[in-house]
């Protein structure tokens, strides 16, 4: 058997550690626990890891996204688990690595006792600053198999489905938050973003405006999702490749839900209106320009260039 107890964190591969450790905790409130010639681990609190930055040779972007098992799922019971359905593992710094259908990297990592079992806010701060995300809540993957994986991810990982939109988008979860893992279908395979919690949307008015005072622009949002429910925020990060979605208010999800198949169409994207520029959707040079100088909404459309994504 398999069980998930969380997402755990993400890895991003930098260019200047020094340098992305700064941005990182200066834009986003992260607090830096650990540190090494070539890594430093991020948290968003003290019991919240959420990014890990790494200096490993590989391009900027990202590394590994890396998942906590359940309390009573040991490692060996993950591991028989996907040795018995042919998925190739390997352990390493006690934890499993695997990919994909896609190769994008997965670590499982066995459930760890927390320092406090309490809430946070009945906790001591120690060196928190105020304004920090709750935690990190989930990723989203664009990919060019979407039914494949949908099938790996809920056999090999045990994750659950939640919702389709129409068959362009799934959304999985690991408990009862509408989902931990997202994949959208662009025909092909990219990481597109990681997603802090936050309160309530005062507190992402206060994240937007000291992100736009550190030079971040928004790619889309904020919306209102139909699918999930959350209200969502995407801040392009140039240097990493990805974009990072601060959200509130996701929907809760009861223990006997069955799967649902949504219009794909505007309003389950946004209920409050528009959808994303297709610059959203893209990682390259011309999709960011534009982007930057938000030219689609002035009506100059973001040209397919050979070999682009659609
Ligand atoms: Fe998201």
């Amino acid at each position: 058997m398999i069980e998930l107890r969380r997402l755990h964190h993400v890895a991003l591969a930098v260019d200047d550690l020094d340098a992305a450790s700064r941005r990182w905790t200066l834009e986003f409130g992260l607090l830096v626990s650990e540190t090494g010639p070539d890594r430093a681990l991020l948290v968003c609190d003290d019991g919240a890891p959420a990014v890990e930055l790494l200096t490993d040779g590989r391009e900027p972007g990202l590394d590994h996204v890396a998942w906590e098992l359940s309390r009573d799922c040991r490692l060996e019971d993950a591991r028989a688990h996907l040795d018995g359905i042919g998925v190739a593992n390997e352990e390493v710094d006690g934890g499993l690595r695997l990919n994909d259908l896609e190769g994008n990297e997965l670590h499982l990592l066995p459930y760890a006792e927390p320092g406090s079992r309490l809430v946070p806010h009945a906790r001591p701060a120690g060196n928190l600053a105020v304004g920090h995300p709750r935690r990190l809540g989930h990723v989203n993957f664009l990919t060019g198999r979407i039914h494949d994986q949908v099938r790996f991810y809920g056999e090999a990982l045990g994750m659950r489905l939640t919702d389709w939109l129409g068959d362009g988008g799934a959304w999985l979860r690991l408990s009862y938050e509408h989902h931990e893992m997202a994949l959208v279908d662009k025909g092909y395979s990219h990481f597109h973003h990681l997603a802090f919690d936050v309160v309530d949307i005062g507190q992402m008015r206060a994240a937007l405006d000291h992100l736009g005072r550190h030079g971040r622009w928004l790619g889309w949002g904020p919306t209102r999702h139909g699918v999930g429910g959350n209200i969502a925020s995407y801040v392009r990060i140039v240097e990493e490749a990805c974009f990072v979605e601060l959200y509130c208010d996701m929907e809760k999800i009861a223990a006997d839900h069955e799967p649902r198949i949504w219009p794909d169409d505007r309003y389950s994207s946004n209920t409050w209106g528009p959808l994303p520029p297709r610059s959203y959707f893209r990682f390259d040079q011309a999709a960011i320009d534009s982007e930057r100088a938000s030219l689609e909404m002035l009506g100059q459309p973001l040209d397919d260039v050979p070999g682009a994504p659609r």
